[in-house]
């Protein structure tokens, strides 16, 4: 059965409180957006429409950053669930086969759910999706009658007898594409919010002997966010099965509720993470490799064997070869360590090519930026870069050369040379020892006079 998706992001978010639009607001440093859309596209549907409204050029642009044939329909104003998917009806014009409606807003609904969601519709004409609450507050409740869903009611239009129900509407809600639009058609805004509810259409279907039932999930899944403080349970919701996913994939890891990843992060099997270290998005590491605590990493790629920091920071394009060792206070930017190569301590290497088994010195800079363009650095391989050396980019160093410490090295290197750059040493026998008399001496004086 084909699958069309419909993601609802055309709400404010009054609530967050934010000049950015709801559904951009990040989990897992991806826009909540994404999540919903990934989860959708885990059926592999054949279409995709997200319909914008508040920030819609900023919701188009995520939107299509995820999936570039994605579609993105406009509902200008925002007259509730059922306008809103009203809003796809042209775009699916000549679309055959099932809808399933997602919120942008809500994140987490796993691909089991919509699987269930999707077998459930070979029995039923119209699916939705619920959830006993624990508390269900506000949200709209499933009257069912056996295994039939009868209708859904809102809670500002429920009575005591329905408010008393706990199994919820999620908002999930799936559909044959004819049937939907047909029936969004006849929905009305007569109710306690004057919108157009997509809940309506159970009612409307079994008015019309249609069937209708519900497939439930846990709570957790159907998480929604209105607020900051939900955002934040939200992320707190999302780390922790982030990281039971990769200890349970064979990740090692002793504080794992102080190691924070993001929605696409990769860690091998047999990788130790110690404590206080952060994945931002797009980083991949092998397996077996040792990522130190306290440790920052972001768009980077770190091979088998390779052991990152304590307190090392791996930029986008830093890209760490198999037993790579990057020590304390070293930052890396675009740049490759080939086999074996070693930075230790404190240096940035930035827009550059290092050779296997390369030394770099304690505080070895590249200096990349003239202040207009970035340069490129490369060392060869089995170099050793003395430390404290200032390499001014463009330059090379050719394999197996060396550098002296504190050198500034502007001109390249060829292979196998020694280059020092730096002023030669001038010793003067005695000098120290005069010179630190003639200040106490100075000082004797000033103490004197200011008596
Ligand atoms: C909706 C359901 C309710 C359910 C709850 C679950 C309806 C009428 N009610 O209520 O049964 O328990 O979700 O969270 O469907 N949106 C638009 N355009 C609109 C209105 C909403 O795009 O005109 C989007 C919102 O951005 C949001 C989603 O649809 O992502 C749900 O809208 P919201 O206003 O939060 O609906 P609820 O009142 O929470
Ligand atoms: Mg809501």
């Amino acid at each position: 059965m084909s699958i069309a998706l419909v993601i609802l992001a055309a709400g404010k978010g009054t609530r967050m409180d934010s000049d950015l639009p709801k559904v951009l607001h990040k989990i897992g440093g991806a826009p909540m957006l994404h999540h919903a859309m990934q989860a959708g596209a885990s059926l592999e549907p054949e279409r995709c429409i997200v319909v914008a409204g508040h920030g819609a050029e900023a919701v188009t642009k995520a939107a299509r950053d995820y999936d570039p044939d994605c579609e993105v329909v406009i509902q200008s104003e925002q007259k509730g669930t059922g306008h809103a998917v009203a809003q796809a009806e042209a775009a699916l014009a000549d679309f055959d086969g099932d809808v399933i409606v997602l919120y942008g807003d809500t994140p987490f609904i796993s691909h089991e759910t919509l699987e269930a969601m999707a077998e459930a519709r070979g029995r039923s004409d119209v699916v939705v999706l619920g959830f006993e609450a624990a508390d269900p507050g506000r949200y709209g409740r499933l009257v069912t009658n056996g295994d039939h869903l009868e209708k859904i009611v809102e809670f500002k239009d429920a009575t005591e007898a329905e408010r008393a129900i706990t199994l919820c509407n999620s908002g999930v809600l799936s559909a044959d594409r004819a049937t939907l639009f047909g029936l969004i058609g006849k929905t009305g805004n007569d109710n306690a919010s004057g919108e157009y509810y997509l809940t309506d259409i159970v009612a409307l279907a079994r008015a019309e002997n249609l069937s209708a039932t519900a497939v439930t999930c846990a709570e957790a899944e159907t998480l929604g966010i209105n607020s900051r403080a939900e955002l934040a349970e939200a992320e707190a919701a999302f780390q922790a099965r982030a990281r039971a996913v990769l200890i349970g994939d064979g990740v090692m890891m002793q504080a794992p509720d102080t190691v924070f990843l993001s929605f696409d992060s990769v860690i091998g099997r047999d990788t130790e993470i110690e404590p206080n270290v952060v994945f931002g998005p797009g980083v991949t590491v092998e397996s077996g490799a040792h990522i130190r605590a306290f440790s920052h990493l972001e768009g980077a790629h770190v091979s088998r064997g390779a052991v990152v920091g304590p307190y090392a920071r791996l930029r986008p394009g830093a890209e760490l070869a198999e037993d790579v060792h990057v020590g304390n206070f070293v930052e890396i930017k675009n740049a490759s360590l080939a086999e074996g190569a070693k930075a230790n301590h404190l240096s940035y290497l930035g827009d550059a090519e290092i050779g296997a088994g390369a030394n770099i010195g304690a505080g070895t800079i590249t200096c990349n930026y003239d202040g207009v363009f970035k340069h490129k650095t490369s060392i060869g391989a089995g170099a050793f870069i003395g430390s404290n050396t200032m390499l001014v980019a463009p330059v090379s160093v050719g394999d197996a050369a060396l550098t002296g410490s504190g050198s500034v090295i502007t001109e390249n290197v060829p292979d196998g040379a020694l280059a020092l750059a730096r002023a030669r040493q001038d010793t003067k026998p005695g000098y120290g020892k005069r010179l630190m008399e003639m200040l106490r001496a100075k000082k004797r004086k000033l103490q004197e006079g200011a008596r």
